[in-house]
C-alpha cells in the first residue's frame, strides 16, 4: 500500500516503529483529515503532522474547540509548515461537509465528538447527533473517498460497569452513560463497515488524556486543567467521592503516537480492531492531587496550606480504570514515552502560562471526567 515502506523499515531496524514512521513521514507527504482539529487532541495531532511535513485538512465547528488552539499550532510550527494546513469550519452532522473535506485524503483521524460523561447525561440527544450520526457521516465519507485508513477516537467509557482490572479490549460491561453508548456504537459501526464495505479502520480507546491545549474552562472541563486552575488561583478544589477513584491518565504524546502507528500499520491483523491507549498505570485522585500539588508548590508558595475538599460521588462515573496495553504493544508496536509524572511535568508550564492569561471564570472547581 505504501510502496517501499517495508524495505525502508528493514534499513532502519534500530529505530522504534514510531521513530521509523516519523522518519517515513518526514520523507513522504500524505494528505490527512483531522476532524475536531480545533480541540485538545485534534490540535496536538495537527502540530505533530505539520512538523512532519504532512498536508492536513482540518474540520471543526468550534462547539468545544477554539481558534486560539489553531493559532498556537501556527505559532509553534511557523509559516512554512502552516501553509500545508487548510481549515474548514463545518459540522460532521452534515454529510455533504464530510464528503467535501474527505476528497483526496489518504488518512482520517476522526476526533470530533462531544466529550464528557456529565454533558451526555444533561443532553443525550445533542451528544448522539455528533457522536453517532456525525460519526456515521464520516465513516460513509471516508469509505466513498477510499481513505487508506479511518482512525477514530473511541473511549475507555466503553468498559462501563465491568469490574475487571486492567481492562482488556474484548471484555466490556454495560455502559454507564449516554456518552459511553455513543462511543460503543462507533466501534460497532466501524466493525460492520469493515464487513459490509471492506473499509479499514482502527478505534483507539483513549483513557483520560491530558496535556497542552486541554480546555480548563466550561462546565465539563477535565480534572487536570481544572485542578491546575484551582491550585494556582488558590480556589477550593473538590474531589468527587473519597479520592480513591482511580484513572489511567495518559499524556497526549502517547495518544499522538497511537494515532500515527494506527494510520500507517500495514499489518492486516492489526486493522479493524480497537486498542486501549494509556499506560497500564492506575493513579487515584488523591495521588493525582499530591503530584500536582508538589509540582506547583515551588512556584506558588500559597499552596503550602492548600488542601482538597471532598464532594459526592458523581453519576455515571466508573470507579476504577486501568488499561491493559498488551494488544497495542503487540500489534501496533505502541510504546508510551511519557508516564503520568513526566507528562505532568511537561504540561505544567503550558497549563500555568495558559491559565495565567485567562480571566477566572469559576468560583469553585469540581472535576469532570
Ligand atoms: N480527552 C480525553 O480524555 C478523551 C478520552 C476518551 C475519548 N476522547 C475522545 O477524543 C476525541 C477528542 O477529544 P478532546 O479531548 O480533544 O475534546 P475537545 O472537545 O477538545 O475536541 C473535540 C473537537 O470536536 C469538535 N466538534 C464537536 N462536535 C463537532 C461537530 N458536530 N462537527 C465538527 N466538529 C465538532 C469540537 O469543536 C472540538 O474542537 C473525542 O472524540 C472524545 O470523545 C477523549
Amino acid at each position: 500500500m505504501y510502496g517501499d515502506f517495508d524495505l525502508i523499515f528493514e534499513e532502519l531496524s534500530v529505530m522504534t516503529r514510531y521513530q521509523e514512521i516519523q522518519h517515513h513521514l518526514s520523507e513522504n507527504q500524505y494528505c490527512w483529515l483531522i476532524t475536531g482539529v480545533a480541540g485538545f487532541i485534534g490540535s496536538n495531532l495537527l502540530e505533530a503532522l505539520l512538523k512532519l511535513n504532512q498536508r492536513v485538512i482540518g474540520l471543526d465547528n468550534f462547539s468545544t474547540g477554539y481558534q486560539h488552539n489553531l493559532d498556537q499550532v501556527s505559532a509553534i510550527v511557523g509559516p512554512e509548515d502552516w501553509q500545508n494546513f487548510k481549515f474548514v469550519q463545518g459540522d460532521i452532522r452534515d454529510l455533504e461537509t464530510c464528503r467535501s473535506v474527505s476528497r483526496d485524503i489518504d488518512f482520517v483521524l476522526h476526533q470530533a465528538a462531544l466529550g464528557s460523561v456529565p454533558r451526555s447525561i444533561d443532553d443525550p440527544i445533542l451528544t448522539n447527533e455528533s457522536n453517532v450520526s456525525g460519526f456515521l457521516n464520516m465513516l460513509v465519507a471516508a469509505r466513498d473517498a477510499k481513505a487508506k485508513r479511518f482512525v477514530y477516537a473511541a473511549s475507555s467509557s466503553t468498559y462501563g460497569d465491568h469490574p475487571d482490572l486492567p481492562k482488556i479490549e474484548s471484555v466490556i460491561g454495560q455502559p454507564l452513560s449516554p456518552y459511553a453508548v455513543t462511543k460503543y456504537v462507533n466501534e460497532l459501526y466501524a466493525d460492520v463497515f469493515a464487513r459490509c464495505y471492506e473499509t479499514s479502520s482502527i478505534g483507539l480507546r483513549y483513557f483520560n488524556v491530558f496535556g497542552p491545549r486541554q480546555d480548563p474552562d466550561g462546565a465539563y472541563a477535565a480534572v487536570i486543567p481544572l485542578w491546575v486552575s484551582a491550585l494556582i488561583r488558590n480556589k477550593p478544589l473538590y474531589i468527587n467521592g473519597d479520592g480513591e477513584t482511580s484513572r489511567d491518565f495518559c499524556y497526549i504524546d502517547n495518544v499522538v503516537q497511537a494515532n500515527l502507528l494506527s494510520a500507517l500499520t500495514t499489518d492486516k491483523t492489526a486493522i479493524n480492531q480497537v486498542y486501549n491507549v494509556a499506560l497500564n498505570e492506575r493513579t487515584s485522585l488523591n495521588q493525582l492531587y499530591e503530584m500536582m500539588h508538589t509540582l506547583l508548590l515551588d512556584k506558588f508558595p500559597h499552596l503550602e496550606t492548600h488542601r482538597p475538599e471532598y464532594a459526592d460521588f458523581r453519576d455515571g462515573d466508573v470507579r476504577h480504570s486501568q488499561a491493559d496495553i498488551t494488544k497495542a504493544r503487540r500489534l501496533l508496536d505502541f510504546e508510551p514515552t511519557h508516564a503520568i509524572k513526566e507528562g505532568l511535568a511537561s504540561a505544567m508550564d503550558w497549563y500555568v502560562a495558559d491559565l495565567s492569561g485567562r480571566p477566572d471564570s469559576r468560583s469553585s472547581t469540581q472535576q469532570s471526567e
